[in-house]
């Protein structure tokens, strides 16, 4: 039996799958990913500045247009073979998949899995940086167009809804990942460096619970230890190949 076809009947029979993915999800859509060595974000950009709230309070204009630039990115970017492939097994198996995403763009939702959860927040959903200082709560609708927006009645600026280096991520995405991990099968983790925690740790308390652990990953990856199976190959190649029926 090859490793396609041990992972292809551990998934057929599972009942519960968690997919954790990663920037390489969406590599094949045209969306770049952080620490390839020559393509990654941050291989070119410094996380510091571009991504923590003490870089967006340096230079909110610098930071607001580099994320103009990714969001349009994204809208123009058109989910991958393995986008579709997850959401029609999903489909194919009520009740049985739990897609958790690093990624910050839509394309497991527009694939057609809306119930993604989303660990590092939404790049297409601004928010305020404060809270209302008049306790009033700033309305989108008053935000003053500016680079960044910003409020029109206190000056509050409009940040990018993504978790930044140093923020804690949403309460409710990491307990049902933590949750979907342990309760999980098999725990398919796609696309993934394994570099940044709690993420990174998902693939430990799933194996912990007993779970059988696959990673699709070209490259190795920093969690590749955790593996049962290692699939060397790149997201829309390998998960139809693992999923589709037939
Ligand atoms: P990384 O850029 O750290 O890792 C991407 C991984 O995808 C690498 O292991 C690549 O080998 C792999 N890869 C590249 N192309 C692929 C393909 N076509 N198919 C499958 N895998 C491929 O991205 P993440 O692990 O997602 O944080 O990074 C984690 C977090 O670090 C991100 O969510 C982001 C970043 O700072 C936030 O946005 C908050």
């Amino acid at each position: 039996m090859t490793d396609v076809e041990a992972v292809r009947a551990q998934l057929a029979q599972a009942r519960r799958v968690c997919v954790l993915t990663g920037a390489g999800m969406s590599a094949e859509s045209g969306i770049p990913t952080f620490r390839d060595a020559m393509s990654g974000l941050w291989s070119r950009f410094d996380p510091a500045q571009l991504a923590s709230e003490e870089g967006f309070r340096a230079d909110p204009a610098r930071v607001w247009a580099w994320y103009a630039e990714r969001k349009q990115g994204v809208r123009d970017a058109q989910p991958n073979a393995g986008h579709v492939a997850l959401a029609d097994y999903g489909r194919r198996r009520p009740g049985v998949l739990t897609i958790v995403t690093q990624n910050v763009d839509d394309l497991h939702q527009r694939a057609g899995w809306p119930q993604t959860v989303r660990l590092h927040g939404d790049i297409l959903a601004d928010r305020w940086l404060e809270a209302c200082p008049r306790g009033l709560g700033c309305a989108i609708t008053h935000a003053q167009p500016g680079e960044p927006p910003a409020c029109a009645d206190c000056g509050n600026l409009l940040r990018p809804g993504v978790v930044w280096f140093g923020e804690m991520l949403p309460e409710d995405a990491i307990d049902a990942a933590e949750r979907a991990a342990r309760d999980c099968d098999v725990l398919l983790v796609v696309g993934t460096s394994g570099a940044v925690w709690p993420a990174a740790g998902l693939a430990r308390v799933a194996r912990r619970a007993g779970a059988k652990v696959v990673i699709v990953n070209p490259q190795a990856s920093e969690i590749d230890g955790e593996a049962h199976w290692l699939l060397r190959g790149t997201a829309a190649e390998v998960l139809p190949r693992v999923l589709d029926e037939g």
